[in-house]
């Protein structure tokens, strides 16, 4: 094919940006990485049956061995005791998807942070999207829960994120931050317990849309400044995870993100395949 030499300039010049937006994308990275490790989380929901946990399980084990990321899956409260049997001597963390804010007593249908350690759990999902839009979990809730977890050495991982409305109406700061301030109003600076936060934008929650990675970086971004704001050591350490309809096809170019340190996974993490391939 002949182009006249406007079009080759032309051509060359796209060329170009397209390699130094990779290479700008690999440093950063790359500069991320080394003081953040990604961790992918996998979230099951509410799904499964005894029979199915199992075989998961067991494509688990044998597929997600990589030591460079950190791996852990929440489990219905249901399976706990036998993930954690199969899980033991591997690299799988195990985690939960809620968490009481008391201790025990009179609190028909939670579960307390103590039997969620009983359990094997390590880390605890807070806020999630379906807990705060389906079950009406407030925020004030969710800082609570996240405080018993994190007083009872869990890992809390703190879910935000706007519905599609509140992006319309260019409300997405305003959400997440409303959010996250409800935990951070008590956290103190210079608590160095470990925490993790999720955004997850409701829309793109198992609807097959996913923010594009500058949508999803330009909001890690945001959010990693208002923790700065607050502690700058601690912005550093927390791993902020991106969730919605994350797969293999789009998390290299998520992952290459500056602030994005990994992801919370529904979907996906339902098949070991796809899970495992997102280490690649
Ligand atoms: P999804 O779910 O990957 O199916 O969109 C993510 C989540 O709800 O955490």
């Amino acid at each position: 094919m002949l182009f006249c030499k406007k079009e080759e300039n032309c051509l060359i010049f796209m060329g170009l940006a397209c390699l130094c937006k990779q290479y700008i994308l690999q440093s950063r990275s790359e500069k991320g990485r080394q003081m953040r490790k990604l961790l992918i989380a996998g979230n099951w929901k509410m799904n499964g049956t005894q029979d199915s946990v199992s075989s998961l399980l067991g494509g688990l084990i044998e597929k997600c061995t990589s030591t460079d990321v950190d791996w852990l899956v929440c489990h219905s409260f249901l399976y706990l005791a036998e993930a954690r049997a199969a899980l033991k001597g591997t690299v799988v963390a195990l985690g939960a998807q809620n968490v009481c804010d008391q201790e025990s007593g009179a609190f028909t249908g939670e579960v307390s942070p103590n039997m969620l350690k009983e359990a094997g759990c390590t880390h605890v999902i807070v806020g999630h999207s379906e807990r705060r839009h389906v079950y009406k979990e407030s925020n004030e809730l969710v800082s609570a829960r996240f405080f018993s977890a994190l007083d009872h050495a869990l890992v809390p991982i703190l879910c935000v994120g706007e519905t599609l409305d509140q992006r319309e109406a260019d409300q997405t700061l305003d959400i997440v931050f409303a959010q996250i301030d409800a935990v951070l109003k008590v956290l103190p600076a210079g608590d160095v317990r470990e925490w993790v936060l999720a955004y997850e934008p409701v829309w793109a929650i198992g609807t097959g849309k996913t923010a594009t990675p500058e949508q999803a970086q330009q909001v890690h971004d945001a959010i990693r400044k208002k923790l700065q704001e607050h502690d700058a050591q601690m912005a550093e350490s927390v791993r902020i995870l991106y969730g919605g309809s994350v797969k293999p096809s789009n998390a290299t170019e998520l992952f290459a993100m500056a602030d994005i340190d990994g992801a919370l996974v529904g979907g996906a993490s339902l098949s070991s395949d796809d899970f495992s391939d997102l280490a690649r």
